[in-house]
Parts: C-alpha cells; sequence; structure tokens
C-alpha cells in the first residue's frame, strides 16, 4: 500500500493499478520467483545450478568511480528535481555507479557487464553462489541495514543477489515458459536489463520465510521494516506499488536498489518513490 509520502497516482494508474491486481493474482498462482527458480518451470535450472559468474572476493572496497557524470535531465512535470544539495555526481549509465538507471529503456552498456568487486556479504543467506554476492558498496551497506533490523527483532535474509547476463536468461526464459512473455515482462527483466546484474540490487527474505516474492510479502516483518527503514542505510524500493507505468515491473517490496544514503533520504523525505522520476527521465513502461 502507498505510505504517506507515496504520491497520488493517475487516473490511469489506477486503472493500471487493477491490471496489475489482476495480473498479481493469476501470476502469483505460478509464479517463478525472482532468481530463485521455480522447480515448476521445467526450463529454469535448480538453485544448485546457479553457479557464481564471478568467484567471491574480499577485494577491497570500491567507492563508486563514475567514469562519466551525467547531469540528470528535469522533468518539467511532475517530478520535482533532484534536492539542490544533491549534486549530480554519479553517472546514470555506467554500471559502476550507484545512480546507474537500468529498465526497459536503458539496458546495461555493456550488456554484459560484471562488477568487478563482488563480495558476499555477512549477512543471513537464503542462497549461495553468484546470488549470494553483492557489490562490495552495497554489501557492506546491506551489513548495516541487516544488522539495525536484528537489532529492533526483525530478521532479513538475502534471497537474491547478483544475476550474471548468463542467469538472467534462465530466469527470464523460465518466467515466458510459465506465464507466457506479457507476464514475464511485468515480473523479471530480460537479459541485460536487470538492475541484479550490476550488484546495486538484492532481494530481501523475511526470517520467518513467509511470502518471498510474492504480494503478500509487503505484509512480512521484514518488507515493512525495509519500506520504512532503507533509505537511512542507502535504499530504495524499487518498484513500489502502482507504478509500474513508470518502471516497467509490478510492485516488488522485496526488491532493493542501493543510490546511497544522501539520495535515499532525499527521496523518501520529498516522497519520491521512482528512480526514472527522481532523475527526470522518461518513464519505461515497455521495451522500446
Ligand atoms: N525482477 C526484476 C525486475 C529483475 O528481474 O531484475
Ligand atoms: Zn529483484
Amino acid at each position: 500500500m502507498p505510505n504517506d509520502n507515496t504520491p497520488m497516482p493517475s487516473r490511469r494508474a489506477f486503472a493500471g493499478l487493477l491490471t496489475a491486481s489482476a495480473g498479481l493474482a493469476a501470476l502469483t498462482a505460478c509464479t517463478p520467483k525472482d532468481g530463485v527458480p521455480s522447480p515448476a518451470a521445467a526450463s529454469m535450472p535448480a538453485q544448485g545450478d546457479v553457479t557464481s559468474a564471478a568467484p567471491a572476493s574480499s577485494s577491497p572496497a570500491a567507492t563508486a568511480t563514475p567514469s562519466a557524470t551525467t547531469e540528470p535531465t528535469i522533468a518539467a512535470t511532475p517530478a520535482p528535481a533532484p534536492s539542490s544539495t544533491i549534486k549530480p555526481q554519479h553517472s546514470l549509465t555506467d554500471p559502476t555507479s550507484p545512480w546507474v538507471i537500468v529498465n526497459k529503456h536503458r539496458p546495461l552498456n555493456p550488456q554484459d557487464f560484471v562488477p568487478a568487486d563482488l563480495v558476499q556479504p555477512a549477512i543471513r543467506l537464503a542462497v549461495s553462489g553468484e546470488a549470494a554476492l553483492l557489490n562490495s558498496t552495497t554489501a557492506a551497506a546491506a551489513e548495516k541495514m541487516f544488522g539495525a533490523a536484528a537489532s529492533e527483532g526483525v530478521i532479513m535474509t538475502l534471497a537474491s543477489g547478483y544475476r550474471s547476463y548468463t542467469t538472467q536468461v534462465s530466469t527470464y526464459n523460465g518466467y515466458v515458459a510459465s506465464t507466457g512473455q506479457a507476464a514475464a515482462d511485468r515480473a523479471s527483466a530480460r537479459p541485460g536489463h536487470s538492475e541484479h546484474q550490476t550488484g546495486w540490487s538484492f532481494d530481501i527474505g523475511d526470517g520467518g520465510g513467509a511470502c518471498s516474492f510474492q504480494p503478500c510479502f509487503a505484509e512480512q516483518p521484514a518488507a515493512i521494516w525495509a519500506k520504512a527503514n532503507a533509505h537511512k542505510f542507502g535504499f530504495v524500493v524499487r518498484y513500489p506499488w502502482m507504478f509500474h507505468d513508470t518502471t516497467g515491473y509490478f510492485y516488488e517490496s522485496w526488491h532493493l536498489r542501493y543510490i546511497g544514503v544522501d539520495a535515499a533520504v532525499d527521496m523518501a523525505t520529498r516522497g519520491i518513490t521512482t528512480l526514472e522520476e527522481y532523475f527526470g527521465l522518461e518513464a519505461a513502461p515497455d521495451y522500446l
């Protein structure tokens, strides 16, 4: 449900919501998990088949060092410009930048990008292999966030982290096989279009194990806590409720994206819920 900071959705968004709700209901019945292949999807590999494309290393923490600084374009309406206190200090196109925007209009470049600093965070893992990896900056932030949640009695798990291009091929094809392409495109990114490939994103599970990758996850303690607190650690819930016309995906209360504390707090303070709006980029409901 939208929180108090969520902008009022447009009438078009409400119409989309009805479609989304129907789609979610249908999808959930046989939804292959995001990043966790469903046993029901014959074309999807078993979890153990998803091997790490890059070894877990303990390379030095790499602060994002974007090779190019791209000033966000300011949308005319309705998205406010980023706070003037937040300079456009990171690239929106470089996949090593914490502000890289990957969506249906903005594929990864290069398509087969692999983060150079993948590490396994010291947090509770619900997966192994490459799915247990994050880039080093995101891993450090996740460790802080999981620790803070635990100190308040909320246990989070890492349900799906890094995904290579090759893994995304299997994941996306599994969704298509299970649900058809139209539904798949509202739940899973096509290869080369997933934030999971950047190392800046991951999916959380709840310590109690309920509702992973399902709409009812939004009511689990981990999701409720993350929605209220993730920004303090630099994360946003990347695919918010009712913004599929902007993001291209149904609500994923489990999918967090690191953008840095300043920007995440700025977004939360100003009630901006999508990166497309925050950076003044066009909505990306469908592939071009
Ligand atoms: N489920 C998100 C959109 C992904 O596949 O990256
Ligand atoms: Zn995800």
